[in-house]
């Protein structure tokens, strides 16, 4: 079922509606085969560039290529995609065979080829022999897998799908999440997949682009936007971070109300800096640590048991907040204080991230 995937280029798209920015002269280049993930907050434009991607929103200016064609003004059956919504958008009075062959339909494929190419597309994603059941008989997984079969049955190179899982609950949505990774390797097709849930992104893309506003902030593989973010919005939504205002020292360290922290980073320059603490890169000082580690000690605030983790809140002494996570075994958890009580935790220079503010 390979056919490789398709590269996708995009040149200073935007999209205005009257006064508001959808999207914001945004840039993006999709190598073949890649996953890349749209992330960003509600709002954001994810859709608005998955939609002018697709050709079902026309952008106010920028172009689409795809390999060599120009398909900005193409409509959308003529640009080989296979498209996959939240909602499914099946036919309740079709059956799943139907539903998956309609795009054969659409195509005008010969009927002979139709069984085989549903039966080939079903298998794809683990629902050989359901051709004949009814859409209403299914689970909502399942129903998802239908969609995606549906979208996959031409072996188009390029699928864009628009915050496919979100209506699962979580398990099944995690174990989605693997199975679309698998599948992804096994058609080796361009994914383009829009989500506002970062740890979704992370666990499933190549590279995740972050919308603000309409306005690509940053394009990087998970690690590196993870490890480095482009501004303090970028690590506020990649992992579970603290963010504290700092002052520049000079080119290696910044200044935390009484303490000096030193980062293995170069400090960007700049007026208004935050720190990015991110809370697993704490741990509780025992005093046998790496001396070369940062130190920084508050009030214990609030424990929060998550299960697997607690999720420890502390208060510094210029009253800034921040969070720091310990595995929930005995041997860690008797280590917290009660609360009120002080905590001294400690941070390696090279996990010290300094960014710039970004602007609200
Ligand atoms: N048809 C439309 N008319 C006017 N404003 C729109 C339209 N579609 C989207 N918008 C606005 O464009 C912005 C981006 O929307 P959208 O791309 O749907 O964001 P996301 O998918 O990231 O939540 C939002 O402010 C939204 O209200
Ligand atoms: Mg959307």
């Amino acid at each position: 079922m390979d056919k490789g995937g398709e590269s996708v280029d995009i040149r200073s798209a935007s999209k205005h509606y009257d006064a508001v920015r959808a999207l914001d002269n945004v840039s993006l280049n999709v190598a073949p085969r890649e996953f890349v993930s749209l992330l960003g907050p509600s709002g954001s434009g994810k859709t608005t560039l998955l939609g002018i991607l697709g050709g079902f929103i026309p952008p106010s200016s920028g172009s689409i290529h795809f390999g060599d064609r120009d398909v900005t003004l193409l409509p959308p059956h003529k640009r080989d995609i296979g498209v996959v919504f939240q909602n499914y958008a099946l036919f309740p009075h079709m059956s799943v065979g139907e539903n998956v062959a309609f795009p054969l339909r659409a195509r005008q494929l010969p009927k002979a080829d139709w069984p085989d190419k549903v039966r080939a597309a079903l298998a794809m994603v683990g629902l050989a022999g359901y051709e004949s059941r009814g859409i209403s008989q299914l689970s909502g997984g399942q129903r998802q897998r239908v969609a995606l079969a549906r979208a996959m049955i031409f072996e188009p190179r390029l699928i864009l799908m628009d915050e496919p899982l979100s209506a699962l609950d979580k398990q099944l949505r995690e174990a989605m999440q693997i199975e679309l990774r698998e599948l992804h390797k096994r058609i080796g097709a361009t994914i383009i997949y829009v989500t506002h849930d970062q740890r979704e992104a992370l666990t499933m893309s190549d590279r995740v682009a972050i919308l603000k506003d309409g306005k690509l902030v940053q394009i990087d593989k998970p690690q590196r936007l993870h490890d480095h973010p482009a501004d303090s919005f970028v690590a506020s939504f990649i992992g579970e971070a603290s963010l504290l205002p700092v002052r520049r020292a000079d080119a290696c360290s910044v200044v935390l109300g009484p303490a000096i922290l030193r980062s293995t980073r170069p400090v960007p320059d700049g007026d208004e800096l935050m720190l990015a603490v991110h809370s697993e890169k704490l741990l509780i000082d025992d005093g046998a640590g790496d001396a070369a580690r940062n130190r920084l000690t508050g009030k214990v605030t609030d424990v929060v048991y998550q299960g697997e983790s607690l999720r420890v809140f502390l208060q510094l002494a210029d009253g800034t907040s921040l969070s720091l996570r310990q595995p929930s075994h005995y041997e860690a958890a008797r280590r917290i204080p009660p609360l009120g009580g002080e905590l001294t935790v400690t941070l390696h220079p090279e996990d010290t991230i300094v960014v710039p503010k970004a602007r609200p």
